[in-house]
């Protein structure tokens, strides 16, 4: 019944595109289990990709807009807006069944369809946060939990596990995506700026001060006052590592390397903020241990990851040859294939 967050305040790290090839893929390997993603991006990519992708699936969101009520996060959003403090339970109403939409994708998959309406909705949660009931900031902050609850409810509590793909900012809805997840998976990409992220994360979500005196956000303060679990770091996930080109890739490894310095040291200051991965393995004691369990590396998938994309097939599922992508046809190597399928295949075997 794993809850993971995709999430990290860098924008463009692969969020989406992990959240849509990750569940997608687990649904693939444990056909037994059911998978949820719950898109809580307004941008609502991870949709558009599980839909159909740029055209079929772009077309399949917009239809599902205007279906009333609308079967989207933010019709579940309007419904608790209207019912802050009690939960109406109706959240099992709001999920589509995305072979429905999309036969690429596995029998097993469901979608709470991402809606740029979160957008015009957040500053309405928000304000729920502080008239009402004196505990309203953690009701508030649980309604994503109940969504998922709800869910699982209507799904007699079979065996599941659940994506949340985020928005960059740490804004209401990210908040209320990191208060529901049990586990963090955080992409980040080889340059410069992830280096500083992965110190932003920690500060806005555990409140480790960069320098002493540095104010602690609300998420951390009031998390802590309410006594509520934060998401555990998972996994980082270095992504878009792998580059072709070798002098490319030579100046790709040390940008990587020192982002790897970078997370060991958040372990070693932060231990606690770390889920121990559930397979058996002992807590790491070196740093070569804790590369293993908490690192992972995806490659650029190139032309696949753009063809998987842009038509709404999961890599697994992807075969070479040509593709028509938008009235333009795209080769798919086999040799592509042949490296970013167990690229994927593997991660996915790392989460539980
Ligand atoms: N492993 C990969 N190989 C090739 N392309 C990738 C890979 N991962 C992501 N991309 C591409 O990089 C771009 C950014 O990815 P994506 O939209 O998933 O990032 P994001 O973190 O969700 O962005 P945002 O912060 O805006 O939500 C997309 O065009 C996506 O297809
Ligand atoms: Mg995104």
């Amino acid at each position: 019944m794993a809850i993971y967050a995709i999430w990290n305040n860098k924008g463009g790290v692969g969020k989406s595109y992990l959240t849509f090839q990750l569940a997608s893929e687990y649904a693939r390997q444990n056909p037994n289990k059911k998978v949820l993603v719950v898109d809580l991006c307004p941008q609502a990519n991870s949709s558009s990709m599980l839909l159909g992708g740029m055209i079929e699936g772009e077309q399949k969101l917009t239809e599902i807009h205007t279906f009333q009520p609308r079967c989207t996060i933010s019709g579940y959003i309007e419904d608790r807006i209207r019912s802050p403090y009690m939960s109406p339970n109706a959240g099992a109403g709001y999920i589509s069944h995305v072979s429905h939409f999309n036969n690429k994708i596995p029998p097993n998959l469901y979608l709470v369809v991402g809606d740029e309406q979160l957008e015009i909705q957040a500053s309405r949660v928000t304000s729920a946060t502080f008239p009402g009931p004196q505990d309203a900031w953690r009701i508030v902050h649980l309604w994503i939990r109940d969504l998922i609850t709800d869910i699982h409810t209507s799904w007699n509590n079979e065996d599941s596990c659940t994506f949340i793909d985020c928005n960059p900012s740490f804004s209401i809805y990210t908040e209320l995506a990191l208060s529901s997840a049990d586990r963090l998976l955080i992409p980040f990409s080889a340059d410069g700026s992830s280096k500083r992220a992965v110190q932003t994360v920690l500060s806005l979500v555990y409140g480790v001060r960069r320098h002493p005196g540095d104010p602690q956000s609300d998420f951390y303060l009031e998390s802590t006052r309410y006594r509520m679990a934060f998401p555990n770091i998972y996994m980082y996930i270095g992504n878009r590592l792998t580059q072709m080109n070798r002098s490319s890739a030579s100046a790709f490894k040390t940008v990587v390397n020192e982002i790897g310095d970078e997370i060991w040291r958040v372990w070693q200051a932060s231990p606690q903020a770390f889920c121990i991965h559930p397979n058996g393995s002992p807590t790491p004691n070196s740093k070569k241990s804790f590369k293993i369990m908490f690192q992972y590396e995806v490659n650029d998938a190139n032309t696949a990851s753009v063809v998987s994309g842009a038509l709404g097939i999961p890599i697994a599922s992807l075969t070479a040859g040509q593709k028509d992508v938008a009235g333009r046809f795209i080769t798919v190597n086999q040799s592509q294939l042949d490296k970013q399928v167990p690229n994927i295949t593997q991660l996915v075997n790392n989460i539980e």
